[in-house]
């Protein structure tokens, strides 16, 4: 299958996961693990909007970091410029915070409430540019579906 064929398969699971419940950490924990067990990411996960800083949500993988300032980092910096951002090489973006030194590529979407971004998902990979414009779209799918 391919990664589109993939995603072609997971967005209807992805709407029976989502429909009915209206709960946001119960469906970020859901989708986090559909993403990362379908895909075998390195890591999986959500960081909410919590004042000034993003806070550590729902995840798959190894422990991580659990406070991020708006502007820092990949997740900080897509929070800052309300758009999505893929990293094909993660030691090459000013100020990636490394919570683990196995991740090399990234992408973090995010997640809008009525227009205000709530949350955004990071998905981290053990492989160099391991997202394209196909990752993007579809997450960004997903997330409009929460
Ligand atoms: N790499 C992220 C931090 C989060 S961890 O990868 C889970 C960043 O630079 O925003």
């Amino acid at each position: 299958m391919t990664k589109e064929e993939t995603y072609l398969t997971l967005l209807p699971q992805a709407e029976a996961l989502l429909s009915g419940e209206n709960d946001l950490i119960a469906n970020m924990a859901n989708i986090a693990a559909l993403l990362h067990h379908t895909f075998r990411f390195w890591w999986t996960g959500f960081y909410r909007v919590e004042g000034d800083e993003l806070v550590l949500g729902p995840f798959q993988g190894p422990i991580a970091c659990t406070r991020i300032k708006k502007g820092r980092g990949v997740c900080g910096t897509t929070w800052l410029r309300e758009q999505t951002i893929i990293v094909d090489d993660v030691h090459k973006f000013e100020g990636h915070i490394a919570c683990s030194a196995e991740s090399n590529s990234e992408i973090v979407v995010p997640l809008r409430k009525d227009g205000q971004i709530v949350a955004v998902l990071d998905i981290d990979s053990r492989d160099f540019s391991n997202f394209d414009a196909i990752d993007q779209l579809y997450l960004e799918k997903i997330m409009e579906l929460m």
